[in-house]
């Protein structure tokens, strides 16, 4: 079972449990054996200002509803544990000022983090540096594409190419969706701990990318 992603209102999954035990009721009565549940994943972060599950009532209902069916019990919280442990690094590349609009153009791109661009999704960001101006900017990726956007209308200190920019909340549904696209190599993975620091994923290369590549040969002599 999984009713959706972000879901703030707890009261769904408790209706959502209240189905179960007659579908494993009915399974087990046609001779079906059920060992297994899964109730999904579908806890919400926050990207802004959201409001958390109130995960007691939640583990009550597991308790009440679903531990009596006396199966293995599977959850999927995945976004929920790492959501907010993740952020996408990215450096300035250029400012563009225009009339309307100043455009912040990071080395990160919608190819490393697509949520924005795929489903308009909202990601905190920050400037590395300490604040000391206020601007306004609509920060984007260097890719030719309209939707290559990390958001819009975001107070940031006056920033220029060289500052480094994180995108918050990147931990889950980030470098799991990351592609190839444009010929962009997937970015380094570093795990923080406190003090402690370590690369556990290298950048890939652009012959990473190109090495997997196979030419036919009736290609190869044309
Ligand atoms: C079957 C299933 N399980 C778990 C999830 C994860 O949900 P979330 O990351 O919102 O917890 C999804 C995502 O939609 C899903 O389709």
């Amino acid at each position: 079972m999984h009713i959706g992603s972000q879901v703030f209102e707890v009261s769904a999954f408790e209706k959502a449990f209240q189905k179960l035990p007659e579908l494993v009721k009915t399974l087990r009565d046609q001779g079906h054996t059920v060992s297994r549940l899964d109730i999904g994943g579908g806890f919400p972060i926050q990207y802004s200002d959201e409001s958390l599950l109130d995960l007691k009532a939640y583990a009550e209902w597991v308790r009440d509803i679903i531990v009596p069916l006396e199966t293995e019990i599977i959850m999927e919280p995945g976004r929920f544990l790492v959501g907010n442990a993740g952020g996408l690094l990215t450096r300035v590349i250029s400012v563009k000022e225009t009339d309307e609009i100043d455009f912040l153009i990071t080395d990160g791109a919608m190819n490393d983090l697509i949520r924005p661009t795929l489903y308009d999704a909202f990601h905190e960001i920050e400037a590395v540096k300490s604040p000391a101006t206020s601007k306004t900017y609509s920060v984007t990726g260097p890719v030719c594409e309209s939707g290559d956007m990390f958001g819009h209308d975001r107070s940031l200190p006056d920033m220029t190419a060289g500052d480094l920019c994180l995108i918050k909340s990147a931990g889950a549904y980030g470098f799991c969706m990351a592609s190839n696209y444009n010929s962009r190599v997937l970015p380094a993975e570093i795990l923080v701990y406190g003090e402690k620091y370590q690369l556990i994923r290298p950048r890939q290369t652009l012959e990473d990318i190109i090495n997997v590549e196979k030419v036919p040969e009736w290609v190869e002599n044309l």
